[in-house]
């Protein structure tokens, strides 16, 4: 799985991971969790209408997105048209309260986030870690701790009987995460609910998905 894979996926419109609504755990949590409107820093962010939630509750959306195809219909689906300008190793779209950032996540630095976006102290990450490869999650959350000192942040992972399946998604449940962000100052699991993905109903359905025990995770992490 490497930047390619994703750049067909989208070329091919193999999105399968894309709701047509908001996820049902940040629908839930987001007041609460992100009270005050602020910057929300979203990695691997797709076309998500999580981000569209977000803004409409007064937050500013940073998000991260290796396809252009992505970025591309987010805009246009949502009826804006984004001014682009070269940031960095970066070509940024930017558009009411959305600025997204066209390529490679992992080309992040702490010097380059904090030179641009200094007021963003939490990230939101739905579909992110769960889409990467265990090769590159240490590294993904190296990279969050790196740009995001100190910052808060809401997980939304996925579980399920992992022998019925590959990722991704890959299954992360309660004790992957944890060691995961073993570093952070604190983790905290805020809720479990059971996912409808994998029973062909609703929204974010994955064609090819079918495994059982499907349990989506809320986490709450503290740099
Ligand atoms: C499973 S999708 C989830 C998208 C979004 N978070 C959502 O909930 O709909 C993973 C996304 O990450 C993007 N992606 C994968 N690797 C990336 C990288 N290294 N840098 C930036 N984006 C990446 C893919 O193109 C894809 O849109």
């Amino acid at each position: 799985m490497d930047n390619q894979f994703w750049i067909d996926r989208w070329q091919n419109k193999e999105t399968g991971w894309h709701r047509d609504n908001v996820h049902p755990l940040l629908f839930k949590l987001s007041e609460e969790f992100f009270e005050q409107p602020q910057q929300i820093f979203v990695p691997l962010c797709g076309k998500s209408l999580d981000m569209v939630w977000l803004a409409e509750k007064g937050h500013e959306i940073i998000g991260v997105e290796l396809s252009p195809l992505a970025i591309e219909e987010f805009f246009e689906e949502q009826k804006l048209v984004p001014k682009k300008n070269q940031l960095g190793d970066f070509l940024s779209w930017q558009a009411g309260s959305y600025q997204i950032l066209e390529g490679d996540f992992f080309n992040l630095t702490a010097d380059f986030f904090a030179g641009n976006f200094k007021s963003c102290h939490c990230w939101y990450d739905r579909a992110a870690v769960i889409a990467l490869p265990e090769s590159l999650r240490n590294k993904y959350v190296e990279v969050i701790q790196m740009i995001l000192p100190g910052a808060r942040g809401l997980l939304i992972s996925l579980s399920y009987d992992s022998a019925s399946r590959q990722g991704p998604p890959f299954s992360l449940g309660d004790n992957e995460i944890k060691a995961l962000w073993s570093a952070a100052r604190k983790i905290s699991a805020i809720c479990t609910v059971a996912s409808e993905i994998g029973k062909g109903k609703g929204s974010g359905q994955l064609p090819a998905f079918k495994p059982t025990n499907v349990t989506e995770h809320a986490f709450e992490i503290c740099l």
